[in-house]
């Protein structure tokens, strides 16, 4: 039997450091859940002592999860590792992950501390986590960068004190193949303990190297992956999940390991992550890009009517691609549609079944065929609730070639109907003028887009904005048919996001 290489999913933590990737709990909660389905091994579900919010949505993440192991991020301290416990503890596999950095510069520096004095912190702080759980991760910050023999000390010395798992991670992405695969070698062969332990990598993707370097560690002996869908993360990115797990799925031969994901569920993975970050995925992003599936040149689509397999690696359905992808209508029963969300990944109660049957219902009126994009966004629109202080509750807009655009808006704020209206530069603009009048929001919008979530010109329209007041940056989405209305909504959902920031701040102890 092959052997197996551990994927932990960091999504949640450095994924969400990503700038502007904010996640409210719910959404977080919902995403950790669809990385189960995925079949993750370990979640990283945030950095409790980052902030309240951060706090409660690992803990959240932990009681809900069944099966998967929950990581909480704590610095080499104390009161991090107590939070950090704190947060985890009612998983049902917990994972305390520790850390402090090990390289010359980031001791020097920033931690401006001597090698001694981080051997200790980080032994102490291994001993400590280690009494609260067995299931212990010790992770040397800069570790591509840091001496050597230090690293190895640090690891031993971490291994004796009771981690299971040591995690070389290459911070700031500067390392390439050769030299990483070789340091991974270096470790195994000059930590005598290293037996005792798994040997993690993370990676980030500053020069674009993160998945090559990963997979080279792994062919050199690393046995866990530290990954994050669609590769995001601080800066450039983390390593994405679905390169490793495609390549390794792909290339056997290269790669003889296994991994326990369910590829199939790769796709709404990727799809759920964008979704809920607002970050897009480029469409040349290998295996979930829009394009990397399509196939233009001529050549290549004669080949592929001959063969797939002459310009195909990889089947799409591999990774959930195309798969399932049934197209309900108006006659749907409530039964199918339940069916077909589960299918999706989205298990609902009742009382949420209920809300969504309705709006497919509204939307099946309007459209002749709902597709799963058009269900997602129902979905996620209706799903996850920021606090709701403001709601549109009607809006009625003029536009058109001999009209001064013009909205009319009622909202409604903390439950107290107003109404007002606003001109703008086209029917977008009027409608934002009302809802800022009315809300008296000082937000700036630093990014709105749109885009079709199906083709056709019936096709549901997604409206992503950026909003940011006073430091606090926050995303809004909306998905309507109509792409005013689509608009409004998100950006009253940005609005409502802000209100959340605003009353669950974030301290400064990003990693
Ligand atoms: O990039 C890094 O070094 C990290 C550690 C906290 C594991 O994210
Ligand atoms: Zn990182």
């Amino acid at each position: 039997m092959s052997e197996n290489v551990i994927i932990f999913d960091t999504t949640l933590r450095d994924g969400e450091q990503s700038p502007g990737a904010s996640m409210n709990a719910a959404e977080k909660v919902r995403l950790a859940t669809q990385l189960e389905r995925l079949g993750v091994d370990v979640i990283e579900a945030g950095f409790p002592a980052a902030s309240q919010g951060d706090f409660e949505a690992v803990a959240a993440i932990a009681k809900r999860l069944e099966n998967t192991q929950v990581a909480g991020l704590a610095r080499a301290s104390k009161a991090d590792i107590d939070l950090a416990w704190d947060a985890i503890r009612h998983a049902v596999k917990p994972r305390i992950h520790t850390f402090i950095a090990t390289s010359d510069i980031h001791l020097k520096y920033k931690l401006k501390m001597s090698q001694e004095e981080v051997l200790k912190a980080a032994v102490e702080a291994v001993k400590y986590a280690s009494s609260l759980t067995d299931n212990v991760e010790f992770s040397a910050e800069d570790g591509s960068r840091s001496d050597r023999d230090f690293l190895c000390k640090v690891f031993e010395a971490a291994i004796e004190a009771g981690a299971t798992t040591v995690n070389l991670p290459d911070t700031v992405g500067y390392t390439v193949p050769e030299e990483f695969g070789d340091l991974v070698k270096y470790v195994m062969a000059h930590t005598p303990n290293i037996n005792k332990a798994i040997l993690s990598v993370h990676c980030h993707n500053d020069l674009g190297l993160a998945t090559a370097n990963t997979i080279t560690a792994i062919q050199a002996g690393a046995r866990q992956a530290e990954v994050t869908i669609n590769g995001i993360g601080e800066r450039a990115g983390n390593t994405s999940l679905e390169e490793v797990v495609m390549t390794m799925h792909t290339r056997p031969n290269y790669v003889p390991l296994t991994t326990n994901i369910k590829t199939e569920y790769i796709y709404a993975a990727s799809k759920l992550v964008s979704m809920i970050t607002g970050i897009l995925v480029q469409p040349n992003k290998a295996i979930v890009g829009a394009n990397a599936f399509a196939h233009e040149a001529g050549i290549h689509q004669d080949g592929m009517l001959k063969n797939p397999m002459t310009y195909e690696i990889m089947k799409p359905e591999t990774i959930g691609l195309n798969a399932n992808k049934l197209v309900l209508g108006k006659h749907s029963g409530r039964h199918a549609l339940h069916e077909h969300l589960k299918e999706m990944g989205y298990d609902l109660s009742k009382d949420e079944l209920k809300t969504i049957f309705i709006k497919f219902k509204e939307l099946a009126d309007k459209k002749k065929h709902v597709m799963d994009e058009d269900l997602e966004a129902i979905a996620n629109e209706n799903l996850f609730h920021t606090d709701q202080v403001f709601e549109l509750e009607y809006m009625h807009v003029t536009s058109g070639t001999t009209v001064y655009p013009m909205a009319s808006v009622k909202l409604s704020i903390n439950g107290r109907s107003v109404q007002g209206a606003g001109y703008g530069n086209g029917p977008i603009d009027a409608a934002f003028e009302s809802i800022k009048k009315l809300t008296r929001a000082e937000a700036e919008l630093l990014r709105f887009s749109v885009s079709a979530l199906t083709g056709g010109t019936d096709a549901t329209g997604e409206v992503t904005v950026r909003l940011r007041e006073n430091g606090l940056v926050a995303l809004g989405r909306g998905a309507d048919s109509d792409i005013i209305t689509a608009s409004a909504k998100a950006y009253i959902n940005g609005l409502n996001r802000l209100e959340y920031l605003k009353t669950h701040p974030v301290v400064d102890a990003k990693v």
